[in-house]
């Protein structure tokens, strides 16, 4: 069964909506824990929108689950991030004006700075993985950059709405699957799902960790950080493929 990583990144968001110190992050990262988490992710972006250095050291020191950061390819960042050590960083596109990660890195235009990001990551012991579409060049691209996983973007799927598109959508990312093993990559996903439209997903038998964040913070609003987390975990169970 996949793993479970709980994207904290909305909880900061609400606490920058007035500059202030709640709600915190970290406390997010813990409720999370206890409600069954397998990993907690956040994204350090240049910018600080939401998460904070303050946020990545804290959550360093006291999550006990995976620890995943999604970052740019940014020098400063890749500093950070070699500081800091997290189980795993996650390699995303980041532009500014984007209300949040929209879509895959490119890794075939990128190549170059991105082989040298992954490479001083590697030095720093920390193992990075690809946000990408699955697209078999930029899956291969990928495999031949040094990633250790990609992350396969599920944001088409989950933004598909005409039943024909959700199916190529699915079927699309089970090719990704199969290319990703094929080159020996691990294959984990991620962005847009939500207690809705998990199952078919969850049901592909490939995926070995979803990073998911808007829709469990969106749903803790209501039941609670940890009974959120729980219901997510329940139906990753409930929709594991077999075996
Ligand atoms: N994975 C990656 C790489 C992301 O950038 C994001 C969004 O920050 C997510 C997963 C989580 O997406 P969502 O908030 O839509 O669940």
């Amino acid at each position: 069964m996949a793993l479970l990583g709980v994207n904290i990144d909305h909880v900061a968001t609400v606490r920058q909506a007035r500059r202030t110190d709640e709600p915190d992050p970290v406390w997010a990262a813990a409720e999370a824990e206890l409600g069954g988490a397998d990993g907690i992710t956040f994204h350090l972006r240049e910018d600080r929108r939401h998460i904070n250095d303050r946020d990545a050291r804290l959550l360093r020191e006291t999550v006990s689950v995976k620890l995943n950061m999604e970052m740019a390819i940014a020098p400063e960042i890749v500093d950070i991030a070699c500081d800091l050590k997290p189980a795993q960083v996650c390699l995303v596109p980041e532009r500014r004006e984007e209300v949040t990660t929209e879509g895959g890195l490119d890794v075939i235009a990128h190549r170059s700075r991105i082989r040298k990001a992954v490479k001083r990551l590697a030095d720093c012991g920390v193992v990075a993985s690809a946000f990408i579409e699955p697209v078999d060049d930029q899956i291969n691209a990928s495999a031949e950059a040094g990633f250790h996983a990609v992350e396969l973007w599920t944001g088409g799927y989950a933004h598909a709405r005409a039943p024909s598109e959700v199916s190529e959508r699915l079927a699309a990312l089970a090719r990704g699957i199969e290319t990703a093993r094929r080159v020996g990559l691990i294959v984990h996903g991620g962005h847009g799902l939500t207690y809705r439209n998990i199952a078919p997903v969850a049901e592909l038998p490939g995926f070995t960790e979803f990073n998911i964040g808007h829709s469990i913070i969106s749903r803790a609003v209501f039941v609670g950080v940890r009974e959120a987390v729980r219901l997510m975990k329940d139906l990753l169970v409930r929709h594991a493929p077999p075996g």
